[in-house]
């Protein structure tokens, strides 16, 4: 992914979510889609980790069933949203549509949804022992521990920065602090 260096610090939201679209919704649906492949070729073979491949498949279905209608409603109905708040504010017209209504509707309804996906990953750091491989001597097992820290990594990186930063920028504006 060829990205060019962004001062996250000193971004703009509009900046912020153009970011967070490229950086971490457009890999996420090939990531999981090659954890999914991964854990077939994993749980085709006999082995000891049968049952915790199961778990580990179980809980990556679990979390992108959650994800992936709440990429589209980020990307199709929120983000744009938010957009439309700082395009208003740029031409000196009042905040359309208010930030107070998204703050109380679709960005409430979002943060829940992060909630989830924050349980999903503990679930998983705790199934994978925080993705520890030191005693993991399968090459195929220490890959998937791999892909899933990676996913685990980012997706924190994600929320995060829409909660503290593309949400809290919303809370701001609406005064409700
Ligand atoms: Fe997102
Ligand atoms: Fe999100």
């Amino acid at each position: 992914m060829n990205l060019p260096q962004v001062n996250l610090e000193q971004t703009t939201i509009p900046e912020l979510i153009d970011y967070i679209l490229r950086r971490y919704h457009e890999p996420l649906p090939g990531q999981v889609m090659r954890i999914g492949q991964q854990l077939q070729l994993l749980a085709a073979r006999p082995s000891e980790h049968q049952a915790n491949l199961q778990l580990l498949g179980k809980l990556v279905r679990e979390l992108w069933a959650e994800l992936e209608p709440h990429l589209l409603k980020e990307e199709r109905v929120l983000f744009p949203m938010i957009q439309a708040v700082y395009a208003s504010l740029a031409s000196g017209r009042p905040a359309m549509p208010p930030p107070m209504q998204l703050v109380s509707g679709p960005i409430r309804v979002m943060k829940m949804e992060h909630e989830r996906a924050d349980e999903i990953l503990a679930a998983l750091d705790e199934a994978t022992s925080h993705y520890e491989v030191s005693t993991v001597t399968d090459p195929g097992l220490r890959a998937l521990y791999a892909e899933l820290q990676t996913l685990d990594v980012e997706l924190r990186e994600h929320i995060r920065l829409e909660n503290e930063r593309v949400f809290q920028a919303m809370v701001d504006l609406s005064g409700a602090r």
